[in-house]
């Protein structure tokens, strides 16, 4: 086995810190927000998950921009309060991968990328008109983490989510059918997957009950 402190994957061969790719396969949040003049934003984050179900609550993680500054998400969240998430498919995998690009705040990447947002029912953010399954959610907090470098700070986000969207094309029985939407995740360095396949398991207890 090797053991290696954070930071020094290099002297173990190590081209690249594999640290992402040992937290494989990270769902990815597509965040859309406006800021406190109304524009859109839209961009993809993989430090992305739900943290509790009752009500739902999710977090995502997010860096600073290369000059220091917060990204338009998390500039946004804050401003306004609210953002939407949707939940990248298969299909549109290439443009999520769009929306990443680093534009000027108030820029659009639903414009640039040419994605076609979907209006909101209780919040103003548009969510992605094509994703099968969206959530509308409120800001709750913002968590600093530490960072190795005091001029790129790393922060994460917490949200609540308070209105769900999804497409009957997914549901099979009554049920969401993962297979139907195939969603993207992350992997490390330019590697993705998603998920074709499902296999059930019940807990030791035997009680089917889903969580
Ligand atoms: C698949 C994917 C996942 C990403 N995940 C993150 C992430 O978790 N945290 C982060 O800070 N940036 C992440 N990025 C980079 C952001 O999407 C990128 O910095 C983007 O420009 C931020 O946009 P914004 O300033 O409009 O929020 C990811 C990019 C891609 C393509």
């Amino acid at each position: 086995m090797i053991f290696y402190e954070p930071g020094q994957h290099k002297e173990h061969g190590f081209t690249h810190d594999p640290f992402k790719a040992f937290c494989s396969p990270r769902p990815i949040g597509w965040i859309g927000s406006v800021d406190d003049q109304g524009r859109t934003n839209l961009a993809p984050y993989s430090f992305f998950n739900a943290m509790a179900s009752n009500p739902p609550q999710i977090v995502f993680g997010t860096g600073s921009r290369p000059d220091g500054t917060k990204k338009d998400s998390q500039l946004n969240i804050e401003q306004t309060g609210e953002f939407t998430l949707s939940i990248v498919a298969h299909a549109l995998k290439d443009d999520m991968n769009k929306s990443s690009a680093a534009l000027p705040h108030g820029e659009s990447e639903f414009e640039t990328a040419g994605i076609e947002g979907a209006a909101s029912r209780l919040i103003k953010p548009l969510r992605v008109a094509k994703a099968p399954i969206a959530f509308e959610c409120v800001y709750k907090q913002t968590i600093e983490m530490e960072s190795w470098d005091p001029a790129h700070k790393n922060y994460m986000l917490i949200g609540k989510v308070i209105g769900i969207h999804v497409s009957e094309d997914v549901i099979v029985d009554g049920k969401a059918d993962v297979t139907k939407w195939q969603p993207v995740s992350r992997l490390g360095y330019f590697d993705y997957a998603t998920v074709t396949e499902v296999f059930e398991m019940f807990r030791p207890e035997g009680a089917p009950g889903p969580t």
